[in-house]
């Protein structure tokens, strides 16, 4: 047999058994490697007879590629083997319970709609929803926001289509809308929710979360509202005492319109709420316009109400003594655990919002 032909079978019988890498490597070397057997018969083409030269040389390269071939092939097949075996042990099934279970937290803000809910509850109000994507009528015409209103500004609302017929709500009012349409009167409702504004700095989110209040029956006055206010605050505070101002403002949708004020003071880096002479704007309200009753086909000859819109982010941060707004829609879980509540402590009021 000639020399070639022994490599080639020797080497065929070598790389026909079970191998693993390290013995595949050996082959290898033995072979191709700086004094392996292929290159030594390399080095001996110039010491062949030349009329077999070039047979011998063409049958070398030929042994030499099979075997590289078959080589990286094998090497290929065991580290692929190699991978599966890995993958196969570190599999996670992940239908398997948790190691240590830990309870998740509810996150301030929704605390916080919780609370406004259990306190407006307990007084008669019950709770209605609309959707985020609104459309132009019920954000603004309805509500009797004129054409050139600084409110409908780009720079203030998130249109979602080209003829500006669909937006992003700026505030939760379209939400009287639909109640009053959908109803007739009396009407007694918050309707707490997400709203959109294209805003954003360390008070400013551009989503941020309002609750709307509406209370249409035939004889309610503004003293009720006052009134209302008044006692939301202190339950929701849990305070026997506020200070709360209305300042004449205006809204398109409410005549006359107020915002309020609550007096508070800074105690020990703590605001305390009720006390001092510092005033925090929370909410806008006002008697409901007429043009918005007509709007949605309530007489206006017999019924009238008030309307209110509170912010709850400031609400929640108020409260909770929490200083960055922006740090509500983070999702940072040290955050949440930090300022998050036990899920199964839910917020009623008679024995303490928030305890
Ligand atoms: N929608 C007003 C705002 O977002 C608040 C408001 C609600 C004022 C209801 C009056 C009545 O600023």
């Amino acid at each position: 047999m000639s020399d070639l032909k022994k490599i080639k079978e020797e080497a065929l019988a070598r790389l026909g058994n079970k191998l693993d890498i390290s013995e595949l490597n050996k082959i290898k070397s033995d072979l191709f490697g700086k004094n392996g057997l292929i290159p030594l018969q390399f080095k001996k083409i110039a010491t062949i007879d030349v009329t077999k030269r070039k047979t011998f040389a063409s049958d070398l390269n030929i042994i030499k590629d099979e075997l590289q071939n078959l080589i990286s092939l094998k090497i290929k097949e065991l580290e692929s083997a190699e991978i599966n075996k890995r993958l196969e042990k570190e599999k996670i099934d992940v239908t398997l319970p948790e190691r240590s279970f830990t309870r998740g937290k509810i996150h301030p803000v929704s605390q916080t709609i919780d609370e406004i809910s259990s306190i407006f509850s307990e007084i008669g109000f019950s709770v209605e929803e609309g959707p985020d994507v609104e459309n132009e009528h019920n954000n603004f015409t309805a509500l009797n926001t004129p054409e050139n209103h600084p409110a409908r500004d780009m720079h203030d609302t998130f249109y979602l289509d080209e003829k500006k017929q669909k937006l992003l709500r700026t505030h939760t009012s379209p939400v009287q809308i639909r109640t009053m349409l959908k109803g007739k009167p009396p009407f007694k409702i918050i309707a707490p929710g997400r709203t959109y504004r294209s805003d954003s700095d360390q008070t400013h989110s551009p989503m941020f979360h309002q609750v709307e209040g509406l209370h249409i029956d035939r004889d309610i006055n503004m003293g009720h509202l006052k009134g209302c206010l008044n006692y939301f605050i202190k339950e929701f505070f849990e305070v026997d005492k506020i200070k709360m101002r209305f300042r004449p403002s205006h809204f398109p949708f409410t005549e006359p319109s107020a915002e309020v004020d609550i007096g508070y003071e800074m105690k020990d880096g703590k605001i305390v709420i009720g006390e001092g002479d510092q005033w925090l704007e929370i909410l806008g309200c006002g008697m409901v316009h007429p043009n918005v009753l007509r709007n949605v086909k309530v007489d206006t000859t017999k019924f009238q109400g008030y309307a209110f819109g509170i912010g709850i982010d400031r609400l929640a941060m108020l409260k909770y003594g929490i200083n960055d707004l922006r740090a509500f829609f983070d999702c940072d879980y040290r955050w949440l655990n930090h300022f998050g509540f036990d899920p199964l402590d839910v917020p009623m009021n008679y024995r303490g919002l928030s305890r």
